[in-house]
């Protein structure tokens, strides 16, 4: 499997494309221009039709065999109708990759298990491919772009292949035909080269609205014949050229580290970095997450670090580059104690963190407070980090129900708080009240339990303090609750002090039941509850899923509004979902949570 020659710019371009007149002795070639996916490489063989060997790149002569989790890919087909163009064996070559939705999922997990996340997609890809369980492949939600035929032998007695596969754009085309998804939509065709130009440009601009990650585009020569005139190199072929993007990586040097502790008491090391513009941002610190990441990192202070930030994920270090240390490179200490309240630190067996355990350590108290009032778990818009940090040290507010019973006065005499400012803030934190319970449960900042567990766990109750009476076996029965997960809640349900401040919170007006669940369990039925569906579903087809509502007395609705009851949100769901979030009443759930209320009801 070979590689790509890159360009970075037009004049890399325009001399590409005088060297392929000067091979081809054309003037007005025509190229093919489609997106340079960001993933894993891997190539396919198909016999008579069927799938039978896929591998990686390796060092592009030799890869790994990874046939069994390839099959996992739903958009793979294990069997794809070639013969009907005259091709009896064929070796196809694509990009393995996450979706950005589905790497966010992916690193949501991970943090909801207390590790740390992926840098990209990419690594996220490759990584999946290499599973050991190809169950788990399944369950990564890998797609699979193909865009390009290395090889093919014709059936016997069949004198002519389709004339598909005499261009590029053609082969794209029976790829797609044959139930791959190739880049059929986003290739362009167009003469000449300063159209590629243009085209390359524009694209560059709309990358971020992409579903998947590309880090550039590819120019191919359209004309299969010229393909094999032009010949290749040992290492890439001369009839094509990577255009790369405008990196989101950067190199700089790691300065100090600094420890921070959150609010489950986990001391987190801070990498503080020679601030470097990345993709539109100055980064001047990335956490490095625990004494295990840094070992596998092979992080020293004084080291040149590769950076990434990949789409809307936070910076992440990629790797270190040894190969350009000093010597004057410091092992990186980790503290005995806490940098905030200075009581001693503790590694619980099996986990990478070191721990303050003073559940009164300031540091804690206050990330609680600030994890409660932000944007996924309370929004309480124009409360933020810096208002509780000020009015904590002002001794204003001193734990999370304090939040509900602010001194206003005592507020409006601080400089920058006019009647302005706190009518706002008291406005958002009234609102607030009205969040569903699956905020409240991910605003307690329990560990492991993040937006999907806390909803997961808001649906199977009616009222939060149903916790409270639930043993770790009972909490394990809840989906995709394991062990960890369970013995968590549980212990946080059973200390007095939280289910206290809980029912502080309930007689200050917050939501501690599931509304929706307590009247449809009543009536046990979807009758007059109106659905609608965004994004892409996975299982279904989007007029299967509205069958089954009308069949079960629900209606599908025309659009997000007050009088939504669910918003069944696929992958890659957009602005429907993001208005739905901003109504409380609207009940935002997946596709397994749809059939598992179609399956109860
Ligand atoms: S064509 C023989 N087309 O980029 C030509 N490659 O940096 C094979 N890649 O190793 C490559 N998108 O893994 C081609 N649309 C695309 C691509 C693409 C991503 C990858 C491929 C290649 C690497 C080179």
């Amino acid at each position: 499997m070979l590689s790509l020659d890159n360009s970075y710019n037009a004049e890399d371009l325009l001399d590409f494309d005088r060297k392929a007149r000067e091979l081809t002795g054309i003037n007005d070639i025509e190229y093919c221009i489609e997106p340079k996916f960001d993933g894993a490489s891997i190539s396919l063989i198909y016999e008579h039709d069927q799938f039978t060997r896929g591998a990686t790149r390796g060092d592009g002569v030799e890869g790994e065999d990874v046939t069994t989790n390839i099959k996992r890919i739903r958009s793979i087909p294990l069997s794809a109708p070639f013969s009907k163009y005259g091709v009896d064996l064929i070796e196809i070559r694509g990009e393995v990759l996450m979706t950005k939705a589905a790497f966010k999922k992916y690193n949501d997990g991970l943090a909801e298990q207390g590790l740390p996340p992926l840098a990209n997609p990419r690594n996220a890809a490759s990584g999946s491919l290499r599973i050991k369980d190809p169950a788990v492949v399944g369950k990564r939600n890998l797609e699979a772009f193909l865009y390009n035929v290395s090889y093919y032998t014709t059936v016997a007695g069949h004198h002519t292949t389709s004339n598909l596969l005499a261009s590029h754009s053609g082969t794209l085309q029976m790829l797609w035909e044959c139930g791959f998804r190739s880049p059929q939509k986003e290739k362009q065709v167009v003469k000449g080269i300063d159209e590629v130009i243009k085209h390359v440009h524009d694209f560059e601009a709309m990358r971020d609205t992409l579903p998947y990650e590309i880090d550039g585009m590819v120019i191919k020569v359209n004309d299969v014949d010229l393909q094999d005139k032009m010949g290749m190199t040992t290492h890439h072929p001369r009839w094509a050229i990577a255009f790369k993007f405008k990196a989101r990586q950067a190199t700089t040097k790691l300065r100090a580290v600094e420890f921070q502790v959150g609010r489950t008491g986990a001391v987190t090391p801070v990498a503080k970095l020679e601030p470097v513009a990345l993709a539109g941002v100055t980064v001047g610190s990335i956490s490095i997450h625990n004494e295990d990441y840094i070992k596998e990192k092979d992080l020293m202070i004084g080291d040149t670090v590769l950076i990434e930030r990949a789409g809307d994920v936070i910076p992440q270090i990629v790797k270190s580059l040894p190969e350009v240390r000093t010597g004057e490179e410091k092992h990186i200490l980790y503290p005995k104690k806490c940098p905030v309240c200075h009581s001693e630190l503790f590694r619980p067996e099996e986990e990478a963190v070191w721990r303050c355990i003073n559940i009164e350590c300031p540091a804690q108290v206050v990330e609680r407070m600030i994890h409660f009032v932000s944007k996924d778990a309370m929004d309480i818009k124009s409360f933020g980090e810096a208002n509780v940090r000020k009015f904590y040290e002002l001794d204003l507010l001193k734990d999370v129900p304090g939040i509900y019973t602010l001194d206003y006065e005592a507020i409006g005499k601080m400089e920058g708080f006019g009647k302005r400012s706190i009518d706002n803030l008291t406005a958002a934190i009234e609102a607030s009240k009205q969040q569903p319970l699956h905020r409240v449960i991910y605003a307690l900042g329990i560990r492991y339990v993040g937006e999907t567990t806390a909803k997961t766990i808001a649906n199977a109750i009616h009222d939060v303090f149903e916790l409270e009476k639930m043993n770790e076996e009972q909490l394990q029965q809840m989906e995709d609750i394991g062990v960890k997960v369970a013995q968590s809640i549980y212990t946080f349900f059973q200390n007095k002090e939280n289910i206290k401040m809980l029912e502080r919170l309930k007689e200050l007006g917050l939501q501690m039941q599931n509304i929706k669940r307590a009247a449809s369990t009543a009536k046990n039925t979807l009758h007059e509850q109106t659905f609608l569906f965004t994004g892409t579903l996975n299982k279904l087809k989007r007029t299967e899923a509205e069958e089954m509502v009308e069949k079960h007395g629900g209606k599908i609705a025309s659009g997000v509004s007050s009088k939504l009851n669910y918003l069944v949100a696929g992958e890659d769901a957009g602005s429907k979902l993001e208005k739905a979030k901003k109504i409380n009443t609207v009940k935002i759930i997946t596709e397994d949570e749809f059939l598992k209320l179609i399956d109860e009801n």
